[in-house]
Order: structure tokens, then sequence, then C-alpha cells
């Protein structure tokens, strides 16, 4: 096995040039296949809600669902950085709830990160995440639990104002103490400059090219989820085909009495 991924490792692959790979994870079976594959970080997302609770936005999700697929993916991991989400509801209320409610991603799920969405709203509250020994992950642009502020998932940063905006929130991450950030639906061009201006490794999400690293949602990637699929999305196979035909012929055959047959059988 290579060696373990750690925070401080992730920091040292910006300045050393090297890209981040992350992707989601929400359980056992697929941590396994992302680690082994050599993935940088597994991410939880609270984006279970969407890929595997089937609800429309993120906001549902709650933190015990969190810790709860944090759990399942830190048993499946080697040698990736483990990130959880803070779900909507466990960080915004106060600092001492977001204290408590992060030291049980690491406690009781296994996280070595937590990653919060918000820049300048949340400094104070990365801080004190930070200061209790917690590497946190920021996340600005488009932030999807504030996606009734955006009125929908739309691109974040175009005009001068709002480029501003995300660039002062991605600023206020890294003075809280965050060790990276993820960009997400933004212009390329600032995600450009926000990763020039920044120490701490971007990582991009409809962010372009020049992000130090770049997630996808593990679903969107492998073609397993096609409610909807964003511009940025690249789909690396079509797991979703595959899967359907597996079924297909499984029906077929226990209706036609081949399977099982004698290999598939005790004596
Ligand atoms: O919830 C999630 O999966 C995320 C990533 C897409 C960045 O926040």
């Amino acid at each position: 096995m290579a060696e373990k991924v750690t925070v401080p490792e992730i920091v040292k692959m910006k300045r050393a040039g090297r890209k981040i790979a992350v992707l989601t994870a929400y359980d056992y079976s697929f941590a396994r296949i992302l680690d082994d594959a050599g993935i940088d970080i597994l991410l939880v997302g609270d984006s279970v809600g969407s890929v595997v609770q089937g609800q429309e936005s993120t906001l549902p999700v709650t933190l015990e669902e969190m810790i709860y697929h944090t759990r399942i993916v830190a048993r499946g991991r080697k040698r990736a950085l483990l990130v959880a989400d803070m779900p909507f509801l466990s960080y915004q209320v106060s600092v001492e709830e977001a204290k408590r409610n992060a030291g049980r991603f690491l406690s009781e799920g296994g996280a070595e990160a937590v990653k919060v969405e918000g820049g300048v709203p949340v400094q104070k509250t990365i801080q004190a995440i930070v200061e209790m020994g917690i590497p946190v992950m920021g996340h600005v642009g488009l932030t999807p639990q504030s996606i009734h502020r955006f009125g929908g998932y739309k691109v974040q940063g175009k005009e001068k104002e709002a480029r501003e905006k995300i660039m002062r929130d991605a600023l206020a991450v890294e003075e809280g103490g965050a060790f990276s950030v993820v960009l997400e639906g933004i212009p390329l061009d600032l995600a450009q400059e926000i990763t020039r201006r920044l120490s701490i490794p971007t990582i991009g999400i409809g962010a372009g090219m020049h992000c130090d690293g770049q997630v996808l949602v593990v679903h969107d990637m492998l073609g397993l989820f096609d409610a909807y699929t964003p511009k940025f999305v690249k789909q690396y196979a079509d797991l979703k085909s595959i899967m359907a035909d597996a079924v297909k012929r499984f029906i077929t055959e226990v209706r036609d009495g081949s399977f099982p047959d004698d290999e598939h059988s005790f004596h």
C-alpha cells in the first residue's frame, strides 16, 4: 500500500504541483474500490441526500445520517484522507454546536477532517474547529446548502461584485485556518485567480482546470445517477447500463430455470 494520505501531505501536494484527486463515497464497498484505485481524498458528501436518498436537495440530510455514512466509509478506507461534510444546521446555529458536531465526525465516524460551506460568515466557526485540532476543508462559490438563496444550481461569480465576494470568502476560509477549499460552480478564470492567491489547495467542481485538485460525485462520474447531469460532469463509465443488463439477464435466467445451474449449487 502506498503511504497513508494525511492533511500535511495534501497541503504539500499544492507546493509540489501535484494535482489532488477527490471523489465522494457513501459506503464500505465504494470506499474500498476508490481507495484501492488510489484516490487521495474520500469525501463523505451530503450529496448522499441526492444520489443515495433521492432527495431534491442536500438540506434534509441529518447529522446522524452523515455520521453513519462516514463510519461505513471509514471501514473500507485504508490510505485515502477521509473528509466528512457537515450537514445543514450542524454548524450554522452556534460555534459551540459546530465544535461538538465536528468532533463527533472524528470520534464516532472515523473522519480525519470535516468540510463546511461558506466563507466570511463561517470564518470564526472554522477557526474554532481548527483550534480543537480538527482539520477543516472550506467550500465556496455555489454552496448547495444555500440553494434557496441562489434560486437554483446556477454558476456563481459571473458579475464583478459576485466575483469579489467569492474571493473574500476564499480568503476568509484560508485565514480561518482551513487546509483546503472546494470551489464549486464558478468561472474558470476566477478559480484560477483564487488558486494563485491562496496558499492552501483549491479543489474544483465545475470550476475548471486551474484548481489544485478536482472532485466529482462518484455516482455522476460512474454513470449511476442521471436524474440531472451538470455540464461539468464527465462520465467515465456507464454503470447504470451494465447493472441493468446484469439484472435483466438474472431475471431471464431465474424465469427460464437456467440459474442456478450445477456450478452454483451444493452437492
Ligand atoms: O456533497 C458533496 O458531494 C460535495 C462535493 C460535490 C464537493 O460537497
